[in-house]
């Protein structure tokens, strides 16, 4: 399949390029395209044939359900059910309504009951539906010109780290899909913030930007899902965080600890590594970069700046990739903030090996 590449002007989007992106979509045809969170794989969530062919572009598990992306809160109202009586949490309407005002545009998914229109290919068998209104301009601009519905996964083959560049969508999905638009780098760098309203209180079932501070705000009895937390036995309930995803190929530890004993540590295994003919990569802030001793260091950003790790940490772990980094070791960034969704993925990506020191 021949790609097309789409180079758009952010200030400049009327013109009938995105027209053209979304009769792709219109026909059946999947477009990848640039959210604040991540590039999605985009095709009409209406469509089960679209969906069909969003799994097999990534090579993912078709038990795992896409993402709804709408560009209007009216929307809605087509997919999701907001009658009062199928839902255990008082007043449902009340309550998406409030976290739309707080949270809509932007890097929020609520999963509320399907309706008849969202063919089960989307949601994975699934009777309920996950919606997000993204806040990028061109990801609206571009929903609005298709269908208004937009299933999208991230744009990435299925275990590998979620696009934040371009770049990263074209390395894995070129030859795979109709259209890529290319709207430069995405602002946030994580994946959006899920939270599940179709149970008997709300549920955040995968940590991003939106936190649980932020979400307690606007609905105070929302509590993380068992199935995150580290020393949990319970699945996680969204079906996609059970996978080990963002896996880099290279081995990942994180070291956590005191600062001056990690940073021993680290050096230590990075001679072994070294003696051993072992590419070794660390992670770390930029204020520590002078103090490891191993071939390949990647900073994240300034000590403290949980936004710059966030955007950063996806590249990192592609770079690592790229130059063949066979064994890396990761600072801990943990915090209140999106922090705690950094932590989550650098986890998963670790397969959970985490070493104190
Ligand atoms: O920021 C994002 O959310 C990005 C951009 C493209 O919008 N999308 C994204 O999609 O991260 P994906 O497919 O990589 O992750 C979707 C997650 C998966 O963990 C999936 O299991 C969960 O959402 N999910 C989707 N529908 C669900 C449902 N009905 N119930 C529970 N979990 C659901
Ligand atoms: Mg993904």
């Amino acid at each position: 399949m021949n790609t097309e590449i789409l180079k758009v002007d952010r200030d400049n989007l009327g013109g009938v390029s995105m027209a053209h992106a979304g009769e792709i979509i219109r026909s059946g045809g999947l477009v990848a395209f640039p959210t604040e969170t991540v590039y999605g794989l985009g095709g009409d969530a209406l469509n089960p044939k679209s969906s069909k062919k969003i799994y097999e572009a990534k090579g993912r598990p078709s038990d795992n359900p896409l993402i709804v992306h709408i560009a209007d809160l009216d929307a809605i109202r087509k997919i999701a059910i907001l009658d009062e009586s199928c839902y255990e949490i008082k007043d449902i309407e009340g309550t998406v309504n409030r976290l739309a005002e707080a949270f809509w545009p932007g890097p929020l998914t609520i999963i509320l009951k399907k309706t008849d229109a969202v063919p089960y290919e989307t949601t994975g068998g699934l009777d309920t539906v996950a919606i997000r209104m993204p806040s990028d301009k061109i990801a609206a601009v571009f929903i609005r010109e298709s269908c208004g519905y937009i299933a999208a996964p991230s744009a990435n083959i299925s275990g590998r780290p979620s696009p934040t560049k371009v770049s990263h969508v074209i390395e894995d999905l070129s030859g795979r899909v109709d259209m890529i638009i290319d709207g430069g780098d995405v602002d946030i760098g994580l994946e959006s913030t899920i939270v599940d309203l179709t149970e008997d209180r709300p549920y955040i079932l995968r940590p991003g930007a939106v936190t649980e501070q932020m979400l307690r705000a606007i609905i105070p009895d929302v509590t993380v899902d068992k199935g995150l937390k580290k020393d949990s036995d319970a699945a996680p309930k969204a079906p996609g965080m059970k996978y080990r995803h963002y896996a880099p190929k290279g081995e990942l530890t994180i070291v956590t600890g005191d600062i001056d004993r990690v940073i021993d540590y680290i050096n230590d295994r990075a001679q072994v590594c070294k003696a051993d003919l072992i590419k070794c990569g660390v992670i770390c802030p930029d204020e520590h970069i002078l103090r490891y001793k191993a071939p390949v260091v990647k900073c994240t950003g300034r000590l403290g700046d949980e936004e710059a790790v966030a955007k950063r940490l996806y590249s990192i772990l592609r770079e690592f990739d790229a130059e063949g980094v066979e064994v890396i070791y990761s600072e801990s960034f943990d915090s209140d903030g999106i922090g705690s969704a950094v932590m989550n993925r650098l986890i998963k990506a670790a397969g959970h090996k985490i070493v104190q020191v």
